[in-house]
Parts: C-alpha cells; structure tokens; sequence
C-alpha cells in the first residue's frame, strides 16, 4: 500500500509573488482560509501590506521578482523564521500592450523578466528546501495566451516559456515528493486591464462574448483551482496545466459563428 500525501495535518505555509491585488490576493486569501500561513509578497510593499491586513492573519514581504538579491533576501528571511516553505505561487507579471514591431526592448523585456525570469528566481531559490523536506508544491500561473495566440506578443512568449518550465521542474523534483504544475487563467477582471479600458471601455465585455461559457472569468475561478493543485487533494497530479478558461481553449462558437462555420444552433 502507497503512504499516501506524507503530513496532512500540519499547516502549510504558502508564498504568492504579486500578491498585493487582483488573482494574487484572492489566491492568498483562499489558501488563508484553507489553513494555511499565508506571505504576501510583492514589488508594491505598502499594498501588500493592506491586503495582508484585509486577509487577517497573514504576511506581507517587499519581494522583487526581477531582482536575484531580493528573492534570496526575502526567501532566506521568511525560511529563518516560518521554516520551508510547502507552497509557492508563481504569480507576479506585468504585460505590455503594443504593436509587436512597437514594442522597445525595455518594454519587452520586463515583461520576459517578471514573467519567466521571476518564475525561474523564485523556483531555484524555493526548490532546494522542497527538495530537502521532500514535500512541496509550486504553482505557475501561466495563461491562456501561452497556449495561442491571443496578442501580447511578448508576454505570452513568456507564459509559453513558464508552461514549459513547469515540465521541466516536474520531471526533475517530482522524485523528491516535490509537485510542479500551472493553471493558465483565462480573461479575468483585474488591475492588469486598466490599461486596455482606459482606451476600450467595452473591453471585457466584449472578451466575454467569445467565451463558451458566456463570462469572463473572476479571481475566486483561479484561486480555486490553485489551490486545489497547491494542496494534497491533488498530490498525484505533477506536471500538468490546467486551464481556468470557462472551455476558451476548447473553442468558441461566438467565433465560429462570426466567420460562418457553425453548424447547429443551440438557442
Ligand atoms: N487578468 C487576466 O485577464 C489574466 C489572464 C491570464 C493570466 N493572468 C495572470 O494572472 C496573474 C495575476 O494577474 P492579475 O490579473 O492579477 O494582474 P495584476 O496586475 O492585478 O497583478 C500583478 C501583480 O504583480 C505585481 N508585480 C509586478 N511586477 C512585479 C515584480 N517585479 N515583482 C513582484 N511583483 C510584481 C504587481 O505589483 C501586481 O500586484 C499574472 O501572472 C497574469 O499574467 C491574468
């Protein structure tokens, strides 16, 4: 007989990056309510500090996804005084939103390094200690646009790299009891929008039309299921992405509709 998940009952203790709002903030407070100690770290420490407050109970830490010292900083201090860690959210990014042939190197490559050279920080800096503990889990938050295109060149680019990370990652601490998987979120309401409906009002409600389930998705829909994978309901699962799309992924019929190919009408 297989010993199962090795400790179920002690809390766990879980860091997101770019936590301080938006998917960050509900995935820390979801794992807040199902037990776990929660740090909230971010770039922006004086938010992180007010969501941390909001959640009750949790931590808030400055942590610089693009800077290698304030990872090892931050990592160092938060194990020195709460021990590993069982759970870390690769959440943190920033997307820039031009033209493909527009968009400056200083532009494009912050979005590669919070996205995919934060993610690969935070793991080399978080995974030894998994390893060591032989437990733990990571959780990627990629994207629907690392799988196709959706715009946003550079930054879905990097969500390409991520989901191929999280393979990578799996396959290599797996033997270790260490899980490595991503969810990829599909459109959801949140500061990293702001930009686009300042220029575009309708925006979101214009994405839901093309969603099969006829919504844009919330920051409760991903922080669920991260932590579902974050927890040891899923400790067999390692490796995989799981889409938060409302079936986007699957296909959309608003589309197929638009160019004349659909088939059956389902009203
Ligand atoms: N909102 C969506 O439609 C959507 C869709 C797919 C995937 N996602 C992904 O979900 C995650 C959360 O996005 P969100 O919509 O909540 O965005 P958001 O802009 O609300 O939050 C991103 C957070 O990252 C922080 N951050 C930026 N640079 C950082 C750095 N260098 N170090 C640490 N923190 C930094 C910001 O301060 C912010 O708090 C991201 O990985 C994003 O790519 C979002």
């Amino acid at each position: 007989m297989s010993s199962g998940p090795r400790d179920t009952t002690s809390p766990r203790r879980a860091l997101i990056t770019g936590a301080a709002g938006g998917i960050g903030a509900a995935i820390a407070r979801v794992l807040h309510t199902g037990g776990a100690t929660v740090i909230v770290t971010d770039v922006d420490l004086d938010a992180a500090r007010a969501t941390a407050a909001i959640i009750g109970g949790a931590e808030a830490v400055h942590l610089d996804v693009r800077s290698e010292k304030s990872v090892r900083s931050a990592i160092g201090s938060i194990t020195s005084r709460h021990g590993p860690l069982d759970v870390l959210v690769n959440n943190a990014a920033v997307c820039s939103n031009l033209e493909f042939e527009s968009v400056p190197e200083p532009v494009w490559s912050v979005d590669v390094d919070v996205v995919l050279g934060g993610a690969i920080r935070l793991c080399q800096a978080v995974l030894p200690g998994m390893r060591e503990a032989r437990r733990g889990a990571v959780v990627n938050v990629a994207s629907v646009n690392g799988h196709r295109y959706f715009g946003n060149d550079t930054y879905s680019a990097a969500k390409a790299g991520l989901l191929n990370l999280t393979r990578g990652l799996a396959a290599q601490y797996g033997p270790y009891g260490v899980r490595v998987n991503s969810v990829s979120p599909g459109t959801i309401a949140t500061p990293i929008w702001e930009e686009r409906l300042a220029t575009d009002p309708h925006a979101l409600d214009k994405a839901a039309s093309w969603y099969p389930m006829g919504r844009v998705g919330t920051v409760d829909d991903v922080a669920e299921a991260v932590a579902f994978l974050a927890g040891d309901r899923a400790s067999w699962i390692n490796g995989i992405d799981l889409p938060v799309d409302g079936g986007l992924l699957a296909g959309s019929r608003a589309m197929a509709v638009d160019i004349g190919a659909a088939v059956v009408d389902a009203d």
